[in-house]
């Protein structure tokens, strides 16, 4: 028995409402990978939940109750794993790492990141992190004096690959100021071919390449090299400097796999290298974008973005201390609502280890469990104004708190023992990041927001994101 049981009279995955689908293939020609979450999300919204989506021959019980999803996610990894097939085709990639290890060879490589990716680190990488920031607003004022569209998509996942570049593995390979021929471009086609891989009811791949396999098999290439790379240079300077403790994640990996019994392998320590840069780059960069998506409407809140950066820092175009980013939480209030209304994790999926009971319904071991994070973040009940962009509500020490404000449908970092380990990460970015673009800058998009779609490609990314910048100092 586990913490969801009811004491009702339990229904089967039989007994759920379905959506209207076809003999044998069931709602197979509804999946769209690029737009699974509005799908499903449509759905919910028509039938009582949970529902049953079959793809073939596969069973998918879908919920949206916050709280189930909250016990599940802390009853990792030993009652619940995230989806088998999630791992094969990591694996396939070569990026089985910590995000989709599972039991025993996930602890150790858990341990290794949450040390890499601790808060205590920041102090002294925020010199660097001042730095790169210093770049994109560099590249921001020229292209406001050319008066050229920012494509923000590009920049901010520029952005994002040099800092977890520079934190985690020790390197800054400034992307920021390259031409187009960037490593970006490459990792740029594996989120959205897991999209689509995860999704599909068998693996077709595994037996015909369409063109899009292949041309994922030539990205992967080009990434693996670039890793092998990251991967040498780190052993030279290990070796170079035998005296000194690891430096970053990617050393500390390093030293654990010299441990004899470890436990970890090269493949190991490739894969979490792959898995730290897909992670640390779409997440925070498309956070970003969607927080522009609202703040390019709003400018009067632009100029309280710009008050509010100046009284923290002064006359400096970017956060000049560690110590003045505690005082940035109204930047990542706007990215936090940002996300309640245009997830970034729209789904949490996971796959029962054994038979279970979720509210009345008896779960066999092993089926396919989605949970559809955005229908309770557009809950009345649960916020205030569901449909409005409204930061303040996650400004609860200034003025009158919004009620009601019912942070525990908030899993936009997951929950529980595997909650994201990059959350503190991805807050120092945001804040440096939104804090210096108001600090410099007026935005505006260029182009009508009813032409930005959401694209499901693991992380709900949006479509585009050009932006006109105007520069506060004329
Ligand atoms: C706004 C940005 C980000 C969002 C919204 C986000 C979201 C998530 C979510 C939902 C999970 C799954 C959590 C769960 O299963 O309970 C996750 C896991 C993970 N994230 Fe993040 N993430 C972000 C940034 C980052 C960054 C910057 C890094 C590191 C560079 C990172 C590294 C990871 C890793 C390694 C895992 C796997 C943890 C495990 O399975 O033990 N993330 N993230």
């Amino acid at each position: 028995m586990n913490a969801a049981t009811a004491t009702v009279p339990l229904r089967t995955l039989a007994d759920l409402p379905r959506p209207r689908g076809l003999p044998l293939i069931g709602n197979l020609l509804s999946i769209d990978p690029p737009r699974l979450h509005q799908v499903l999300e449509a759905w919910a919204a028509e039938l009582p939940t949970p529902f049953l989506v079959k793809v073939a021959h596969l069973d998918i019980a879908v919920f949206t109750d916050p709280e189930l999803s909250q016990t599940i996610l802390r009853e990792r990894p030993d009652r619940y794993r995230r989806p088998v097939n999630v791992e094969g085709v990591l694996a396939e990639m070569g990026a089985n790492g910590v995000f989709s290890a599972e039991g025993a060879a996930w602890k150790p490589q858990r341990r290794l990141v949450m040390q890499a990716l601790a808060a205590t680190n920041f102090r002294s990488f925020h010199p660097t992190l001042q730095a790169i920031t210093e770049r994109l607003l560099r590249r921001w004022q020229r292209a406001a004096d050319a008066g050229e569209v920012v494509e923000m998509t590009h920049d901010l996942v520029r952005y994002t690959v040099d800092v977890t570049c520079a934190l985690v593995f020790g390197e800054d390979p400034n992307t920021l100021e390259q031409g187009e021929d960037v490593i970006q471009n490459h990792l740029a086609l594996i989120f959205p071919s897991i999209m689509r891989r995860v999704s599909m009811p068998w693996p077709y791949w595994r037996y015909v390449k369409l063109p899009r396999d292949r041309a994922l098999d030539k990205a992967l290439a080009v990434v693996h090299r670039y890793v092998h790379d990251l991967i040498a240079r780190a052993r030279e300077r290990r070796a170079a400097h035998p005296e000194q403790e690891p430096q970053n994640l990617l050393e500390g990996m390093l030293a654990e796999r010299e441990k004899p019994d470890s436990g970890l392998s090269d493949d190991d320590v490739a894969a979490n290298v792959l898995t730290l840069l897909l992670a640390g780059e779409d997440t925070t960069a498309h956070t970003l974008n969607w927080t522009l998506y609202f703040l390019a409407a709003d400018r009067a809140l632009q100029d309280r973005g710009f008050a509010e950066a100046q009284q923290v820092f002064g006359e400096a175009r970017v956060c000049p201390q560690h110590e003045d980013v505690k005082h940035l939480d109204f930047f990542e209030a706007l990215a936090t609502e940002a996300t309640r209304l245009k997830p970034i994790v729209p789904i949490n999926s996971v796959q029962p280890l054994q038979d279970v009971v979720l509210g009345d319904v008896a779960v066999p071991a092993y089926t396919r469990i989605m949970f559809l994070n955005r229908p309770s973040m557009l809950d009345a009940a649960r916020f205030a104004q569901p449909q409005t962009y409204l930061p303040d509500r996650w400004l609860r020490n200034r003025g009158t708190p919004v009620e009601p404000h019912e942070t525990r449908a908030y899993v936009q970092f997951g929950a529980g023992p595997r909650v994201c380990p990059g959350r503190y990460l991805a807050g120092v970015e945001i804040r440096q990041v939104l804090s210096m673009l108001l600090r410099n800058f007026t935005l505006e998009l260029a182009v009508d927001r009813s032409q930005i779609r959401e694209v499901m490609a693991f992380a709900m990314t949006p479509s585009a994101m050009p932006v006109r910048l105007k520069r506060r100092d004329g």
